[in-house]
């Protein structure tokens, strides 16, 4: 397997980062992860301006000729190198401050940051999709910027490792008697036949996937609302799902040990998830990875 750090492809063994790397040392970055279809990359352009957003709001240096453009090139390179070109895989990017002697504040301005990029081959669980999957309310411990896209997910991390220990697939992530989302996705409910999804504001990630399934439940004709879900709602939820750049649309059809509706997947999650793969190149064989 090879990877992208600071200007080279390699072999990920030979890939060294320092140990004052102050994405080592204060979860001090940003990453993007990016779906990558036959077609190539999924939503590049919203990822892109998800990235340029956290790097302005964390103040980050980038590297000499960083541009959209270079991080497509790594990327395809980097596809090809490891035999993913025309299959399903993701792109992980991540960019820190780089290595300087530890102290909280920011080093020396010219302190080159650290670019990381690698791939992953990606395979669909058409099986989970189907099916549905559990999720158990966690409280959401993360701070006041959940808006930003930063390594520091250590909230995330041991919410998502509860839910698993519970034999669950996600967390749902409960501030103020509110899902805000997923430890790892958007979350989105069905109450009295309308869509619900927590606002874009400093409480969730604005989700590339968030935007999408937005967009298309308005084509769709369905009644959106992006506003907070309390918990004290739970009896009215008739379907629940997750989103997410490698969660796609997944059911959630048990939550907290109880059922949603009727405990499968409902006809408007089941809408989404097929309009979405419509999106992501009209469901092909390679796309629902079969290839
Ligand atoms: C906390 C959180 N919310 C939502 C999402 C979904 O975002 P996207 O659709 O951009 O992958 C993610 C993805 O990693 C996430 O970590």
């Amino acid at each position: 397997m090879h990877v992208y750090l600071n200007g080279e492809i390699l072999p990920l063994e030979q890939a060294r980062v320092s140990v004052e790397d102050r994405g080592f040392l204060f979860g001090d970055g940003v990453y993007e992860v990016t779906r990558v279809l036959p077609s190539g990359l999924f939503e590049e352009s919203a990822h892109w301006q998800r990235l340029q957003r956290g790097i302005r709001e964390l103040k980050l240096e980038t590297p000499e000729g960083f541009s959209r453009e270079m991080v497509r090139r790594i990327s395809l390179e980097l596809l090809e190198a490891n035999g993913l070109t025309g299959r399903q895989a993701t792109v992980y990017l991540q960019l820190t401050r780089g290595a300087a002697p530890r102290s909280h504040a920011f080093p020396a301005p010219g302190t080159p940051p650290t670019l990381y990029l690698s791939t992953s081959p990606f395979q669909v669980p058409w099986t989970q999709r189907k099916e549905g999957v559990s999720a158990l309310m966690l409280p959401d411990l993360r701070w006041a910027r959940c808006d930003l896209k930063t390594v520091n997910l250590l909230p995330n991390i041991l919410a998502k490792q509860q839910a698993r220990e519970a034999g669950v697939f996600e967390a749902l992530l409960v501030r103020d008697g509110v899902i805000t989302e997923g430890a790892s996705t958007s979350v989105f409910v069905v109450m009295d036949g309308a869509l619900y999804t927590h606002p874009k504001d400093h409480h969730i990630l604005p989700g590339v996937t968030r935007d999408i399934i937005l967009a298309l439940a308005r084509e769709l004709g369905m009644t959106v609302h992006e506003r907070p879900v309390q918990v004290a709602e739970r009896g009215r939820f008739q379907e629940v799902f997750l989103a997410g750049t490698t969660t796609d649309v997944q059911p959630v059809v048990v939550v907290n040990g109880g059922k949603v509706g009727e405990g499968r997947p409902g006809p408007m999650t089941l809408a989404l998830q097929r309009a979405l793969l419509q999106r992501m190149g009209g469901g092909g064989s390679a796309v629902r990875g079969r290839s």
